[in-house]
């Protein structure tokens, strides 16, 4: 454990605040203790398993390639720890294409939580899409449907809400990736009823902390974190450094966890979506999901890792 007496009891206090309310909306699932922490989604309370997998670039791979072959295992990795949220995109090349692929050839298929994007301008072109995304997915509804970094997004919404009300998708969000566009965000965030806010958030990329994140929880939107290792960036400057000397004692085996973990304790935040196309990375992102919220001090002590 990093040692307290370096935190005024102020801090302290503030940031124990954080942590235990993180807590409050997390729930173990009762019949195995290894099994992946939920978390409500505010509009509707349905649990939602708190790690997830993003299919940006891991899943835009080739039939019949080695890593195309790799992918399954992925999906194993991820059901297997009680995961269900996967996070697609038309603008991910083939990746809804292949995710559809992979849920076909599962028999049982297995449940799990589907969440694309419209990513296009103009009503008929996204409606259009739309449809592809049920195509290549092979699903009949699809559970989230996000405007990709807000693309047209007042000329969709109401093709989504639609949607919604016709029972062939169940949430509507919104997503973006980037501070510039955090004005935006929280505008249509302010003036429109939303289901899920998708946005970037990790360890060394907080900005999302001033402002959208309050506003998502204040508003009962569910967040979805994407970026969670900043597109992989965060991982790669970590890579030879040893862990911290108490990550064992709070049961973190790798810099992905404490990264996962760190992000998890937000309390407006619902899920985070790593992307991977390494079934070995699945399962090491999957176990942050089982573990224990980070103390305020945990917290803070990877905060101070990664910036030195
Ligand atoms: N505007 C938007 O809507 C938007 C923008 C960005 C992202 N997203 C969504 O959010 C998801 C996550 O973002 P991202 O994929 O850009 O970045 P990310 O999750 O921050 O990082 C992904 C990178 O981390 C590596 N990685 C994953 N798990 C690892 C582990 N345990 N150990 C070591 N390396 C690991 C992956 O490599 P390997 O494949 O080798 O594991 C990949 O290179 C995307 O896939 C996408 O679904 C949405």
């Amino acid at each position: 454990m990093p040692h307290a007496g370096s935190f005024s009891r102020r801090a302290l206090l503030a940031r124990a605040a954080f942590t235990v309310a993180a807590a409050a909306g997390a729930q173990a699932q009762p019949s195995s203790p290894t099994r992946m922490t939920t978390r409500p989604i505010p509009s509707s309370g349905e649990p939602l398993p708190v790690i997830g997998l993003g299919t940006y670039r891991g899943f835009d791979v080739a039939p019949g390639s080695a890593d195309y072959q790799a992918l399954p295992g992925v999906l194993d990795a991820l059901v297997a720890a009680g995961g269900t949220v996967i996070d697609s995109s038309p603008m991910y090349g083939r990746a809804e294409e292949t995710t559809g692929e992979l849920l076909a050839a599962r028999s049982p298929r297995p449940r799990v939580f589907l969440a694309t994007k419209v990513w296009t301008t103009g009503r008929e072109a996204g409606r259009a899409q739309m449809e592809t995304s049920f195509r290549l997915l092979r699903a009949r509804t699809i559970d989230l449907m996000q405007i990709h970094n807000l693309v047209d997004w007042r000329t969709h919404l109401p093709s989504l809400r639609r949607a919604k009300d016709e029972g062939r998708i169940r949430y509507v969000g919104i997503t973006h990736y980037t501070p510039s566009a955090y004005r935006d965000v929280e505008a249509v965030l302010r003036a429109e009823p939303l289901d899920f806010l998708q946005i970037n958030y990790a360890v060394d990329d907080r900005a999302a902390e001033a402002r959208l994140l309050p506003l998502a929880q204040d508003k009962g939107v569910a967040v979805l974190v994407n970026m969670p290792f900043g597109g992989g960036g965060l991982l790669r400057r970590l890579r030879d450094r040893p862990l911290p000397g108490w990550a064992a004692e709070a049961g973190a085996t790798s810099w992905a966890q404490l990264a996962l973990r760190f992000v998890l304790t937000h309390p407006a935040v619902t899920c985070t979506i790593p992307g991977t196309g390494s079934p070995r990375n699945m399962a090491d992102n999957a176990a942050a999901g089982a573990a224990p919220p980070l103390s305020a001090a945990e917290r803070q002590a990877v905060i101070d890792a990664v910036a030195r």
